[in-house]
């Protein structure tokens, strides 16, 4: 039977510099794919997997993140006036009933791993899924579901995986490979972003987790890695030594919105599936290439 998973961590708090200038005063995971931002995706995929209570890791200039999730009186009050009940379905489908918003501080980004040590407070005792927003993954089925699926008995950690080319290795944690069943594989180590040469195997983990509550005394006992931040990978490294990681190979298409991009490409593909503007955007780009 599949483990219930009861919170999610959303680690939001990275300085999206390789945005900028969008991203000087706006959070990254507030730029749209078309008419959405980039963490309202990564709320539903949690909210499909059954999951009630998302945690926000925030820094500063986040502040709009909060704000898309609370109520826009203003915003509503004029648009139930104006009787445009579409408009209003939607402004209020953002903050589904029943699912919990909880927001904690990162002051410094001290790392990934730094990160998901700050939600500590707002979980209790059992694994929780921790999504990487700027990994779009569009799939018929949500990655986080697709991890969820993949636990067993054990408190083992479950990671998100992608086949990469070796030219890619330097913009992944890359897994050595114990045992490999279709698209599960077991993980006896994990090094972050190795050199094509020194890369343990062609997969490389992406921004999905469900991670054991342990995890946090692992991260506590990290010295500071690669860049002098704390690493998430670094702390899951010390547990595939020891039990094993699972890992799974994702369903799906990723699309990597912290790059200029992946942003432009996640833009098109959704946009073509768009029930407002797909045709027009399809013809469009036939005669853009034309
Ligand atoms: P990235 O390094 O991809 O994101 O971190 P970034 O720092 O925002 O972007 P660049 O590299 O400067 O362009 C992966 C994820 O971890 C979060 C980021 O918000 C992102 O979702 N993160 C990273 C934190 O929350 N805190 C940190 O200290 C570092």
């Amino acid at each position: 039977m599949n483990k219930k998973i009861n919170a999610a961590v959303f680690p939001v708090a990275g300085l999206g510099s390789r945005f900028l200038p969008a991203t000087k005063a706006t959070p990254k995971e507030m730029l749209p794919i078309v008419d959405k931002p980039l963490i309202q995706y990564a709320v539903e995929e949690a909210v499909e997997a059954g999951i009630k209570k998302m945690i926000f890791v925030t820094g500063r200039n986040k502040r709009a993140i909060e704000d898309h999730f609370d109520s826009a009186y203003e915003l509503e009050a004029e648009l139930a006036l104006k009787e445009k009940h579409d408009l209003l379905a939607i402004a209020h489908s953002v903050a589904p009933k029943g699912v919990d918003f909880v927001y904690v501080r990162q002051s410094t980004a001290l790392g990934l791993g730094h990160a998901i040590l700050c939600a500590k407070p707002a979980l209790s005792d059992e694994p929780f899924a921790v999504l990487l927003v700027d990994d779009l993954i569009k799939s018929s089925k949500g990655a986080v579901q697709q991890l969820i699926m993949a636990t067993d008995g054990s408190d083992r950690p479950i990671i998100g995986l992608e086949k990469i080319q070796p030219y890619q290795t330097r913009a992944y944690g890359v897994i050595s490979i114990r045992e490999s069943m279709g698209q599960y594989v077991i993980a006896s180590d994990l090094v972050e972003k190795p050199k094509a040469e020194d890369a343990p195997s062609n997969l490389g983990v992406v921004g999905r987790y469900i991670l054991p509550y342990e995890i946090f005394d692992v991260i506590e006992q990290l010295p500071s890695g690669s860049g002098g931040e704390i690493q998430l990978t670094d702390a899951l490294a010390v547990l595939a030594r020891r039990d094993g990681v699972i890992g799974v190979l994702l369903e799906g298409r990723r699309f990597d919105c912290g790059s200029k991009l992946g942003f432009a490409q996640a833009n098109i593909e959704y946009g073509l599936e768009h029930p407002e503007i797909g045709e027009n955007l399809k013809s469009y780009l036939k005669k853009l290439i034309v």
